[in-house]
């Protein structure tokens, strides 16, 4: 579930900040990539040492380092994240939360993030019972800031009350179901979605295909249904159910899924281009099956629409996804392939990498769109779906 995600992990002045040593070490296990920000004051009960040593990335606590200028920027850092977790969470940084003050980078971050905001509040009973700080915390959840409950018990001050930090294995639990809660995100909102492999007869026995077995196509289809999006999924041959809540367009050939596609597009917000289309067909389709000869044979091809391209052309505010499978030059054919169709961004798998490409249940791809690649880990296929519809809500939001 954390495989891959980005998470900022925010660090002020509690003493519950020993409680992140353990948090940040069980996020990374998780497969989370973890960068740490800490207040100047949580620098008082943690070691950046100690943090930088479990995140595997030096900690940030300044605008800037003082050493060599190098400017440590707040807007990167807040589109980079998918989650930035504040934990713990003091009264003091909820109360500039909820006020929009930015007077560190902690604060500065949490305004430029785009991310989604949870934050664990540590304090002592008194102070979390406090009119001001449950009108800020209430402040928060009405910015849709998700606020990870303190439990109750004993407390630094040594009393007993509702105040000390969530333990951190229930931290965890909260950012996963936070992830997997799936917002209804792409309510309102309606996707076309090409998938599997076209056929291309020959005769009436024989074609042309390709591996494609069409699970990824079908589980980006089944990620924008769960986000609430209306999903058309323009179906080659697979062996696959329909995901649930998708309506599904059954073709055959390339020329099938060009005719189908250009009339649900119009429609739409915006296609994920995932089919394997066949780029050449058959001139001509032999009525009966033909006969072998002695000798060897051919059969003249014609190309095929570029289905991604055409659509591409007349977008206008739609988002369009296109993929690439690449064996070799792979930057530069999914750059070109970028530019050509017109897309957003390209998921580029190489098929020279294990675990990447057709039939299997993971995937090894980077997104690459005009400013740059995101190289993505080992994961499957599912998750990749997440991550490719989370940057197509990032680009949405834009
Ligand atoms: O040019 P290439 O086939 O490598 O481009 C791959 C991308 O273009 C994929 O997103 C694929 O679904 C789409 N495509 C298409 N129609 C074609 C060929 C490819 O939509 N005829």
């Amino acid at each position: 579930m954390l495989k891959g995600k980005h998470i900022i992990l925010g660090i002020t002045g509690s003493i519950a900040a020993y409680k992140s040593a353990v948090l940040c070490r069980l996020l990374v296990s998780a497969g989370a990539e973890v960068r740490v920000i800490m207040t100047p004051l949580a620098k008082q009960f943690i070691t950046p040492l100690t943090m930088a040593t479990l995140s595997q990335h030096p900690i940030l606590v300044d605008f800037f380092n003082p050493e060599n200028g190098e400017w440590n920027s707040h807007v990167k850092l807040g589109e980079w994240a998918d989650l930035y977790l504040i934990a713990p969470a003091t009264a003091n940084t909820m109360a500039k939360m909820a006020t929009g003050v930015a007077d560190n980078l902690l604060l500065t971050t949490y305004l430029s993030a785009r991310c989604a905001v949870a934050v664990a509040p540590a304090m002592d009973l008194d102070m979390y019972a406090h009119t001001a700080t449950q009108r800020n915390m209430e402040a928060l959840r009405q910015d849709g800031v998700h606020i990870i409950e303190p439990g109750s018990g004993f407390l630094a001050s040594g009393l007993q009350g509702k105040g000390r930090m969530a333990e951190p294995a229930d931290i965890v639990k909260a950012v996963e179901a936070l992830f997997s809660e799936k917002k209804k995100s792409l309510e309102g909102r309606h996707y076309l979605v090409t998938a599997g492999a076209t056929i291309e007869p020959i005769d009436p026995v024989r074609y042309i295909s390709n591996h494609s077995s069409g699970k990824m196509g079908y589980a980006v289809a089944e990620e924008l249904a769960r986000r609430g999006a209306r999903v058309t999924l323009v179906s080659g041959r697979t062996s696959l159910d329909c995901p649930k809540g998708v309506e599904r367009v059954d073709v055959l050939s390339a020329e099938d899924m060009y005719k189908a596609c250009c009339e649900i597009f119009p429609a739409t917000d915006g296609a994920v281009m995932c089919a394997a289309v066949a780029d050449y067909t058959p001139q001509v389709v032999a009525e009966q099956k033909l006969k072998k000869g002695d000798g060897d044979m051919s059969i003249a091809l014609k190309r095929t629409h570029d289905i991604a391209a055409t659509l591409g052309k007349d977008k206008g505010a739609r988002l369009l996804v296109g993929f690439a499978m690449e064996t070799e030059n792979e930057q530069t054919n999914a750059e070109d392939k970028l530019r050509r169709k017109n897309f957003d961004f390209i998921v580029l798998n190489s098929l020279r990498v294990e675990g990447a490409g057709f039939r299997g249940d993971t995937n090894v791809v980077s997104l690459i769109d005009g400013e740059g690649r995101e190289d993505l880990p080992l994961m499957t296929k599912g998750d990749v779906a997440i991550h490719i519809v989370d940057k197509m809500e990032k680009l949405i939001k834009l």
